[in-house]
């Protein structure tokens, strides 16, 4: 049985307490740190943005995997890069040029990402699929931890699953929005490389354990 990757998002951490709660994750079984960036255009709330994660990045020891939910990514492919990220990943939705976007990223040494919004089908990265390291697919509508997990969302990880495999592609499959102990195991069955986990993790009794409930 595959292991995945496991992305606890810091958007459901305790921002009164964060280094505390990074200092956590460093000591689990954590693989990256999944960083929500949200401007309040491209989806209807407002996270944090580079000073915040600046500081989280001189704390985390583990590699950032930051999801930018904001339009015209495009503007920012250098600060990120100078954040020390190892993922970028931008909407396939916010942005015109994607291809040029993707290749961009990964000339700045960092792992190209793109995400679908759960209305997006996957057939919307099939010509960008050479150019990303990762394809995350939303399972809830970006904006917002603890929302519940869209069903459909599984069918998608399938037929991208089988897109990648056909093209012998190396591409990585990442799932974002309540993803729980109780479809983690379905959704690696389906595909899935990567699993982020937002409350499922910070809300447990136990988020270094509930780590390593996801990963098994
Ligand atoms: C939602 C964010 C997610 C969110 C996931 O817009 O992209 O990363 O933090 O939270 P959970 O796991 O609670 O659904
Ligand atoms: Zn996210």
């Amino acid at each position: 049985m595959k292991t995945p990757l496991v992305s606890p998002s810091l958007l459901s951490a305790d921002f009164c307490n964060l280094e505390r709660d990074i200092r956590m994750l460093n000591e689990s079984n954590a693989d990256w740190y999944h960083l929500d960036v949200m401007d309040g255009v491209f989806v209807p709330n407002i996270s944090f943005g580079f000073p915040v994660m600046e500081a989280m990045a001189r704390v985390a020891e583990k590699p950032l995997d930051v999801h930018l939910m904001v339009v015209e990514p495009e503007k920012y492919v250098e600060r990120v890069k100078e954040l020390g990220a190892k993922v970028m990943s931008v909407h396939q939705e916010a942005t015109i040029h994607l291809h040029r976007l993707l290749d961009r990223i990964r000339k700045e040494g960092m792992m190209s990402g793109v995400t679908l919004n759960p209305s997006t089908p996957v057939c919307m990265v099939e010509d960008v699929l050479d150019e990303a390291d990762v394809v995350m697919l939303m399972s809830v509508n970006p904006g917002f931890g603890g929302q519940k997990f869209i069903e459909r969302t599984v069918e998608k990880v399938r037929a991208l699953r089988e897109m990648i495999d056909r093209r012998n592609l190396k591409t990585l499959i990442e799932i974002d929005g309540g993803v729980c102990r109780d479809n983690a195991r379905r959704l690696v069955d389906a595909g899935v490389d990567v699993l982020v986990a937002g409350s499922a993790v910070f809300k447990a009794a136990d988020p270094v354990e509930e780590v390593d409930v996801l990963k098994r």
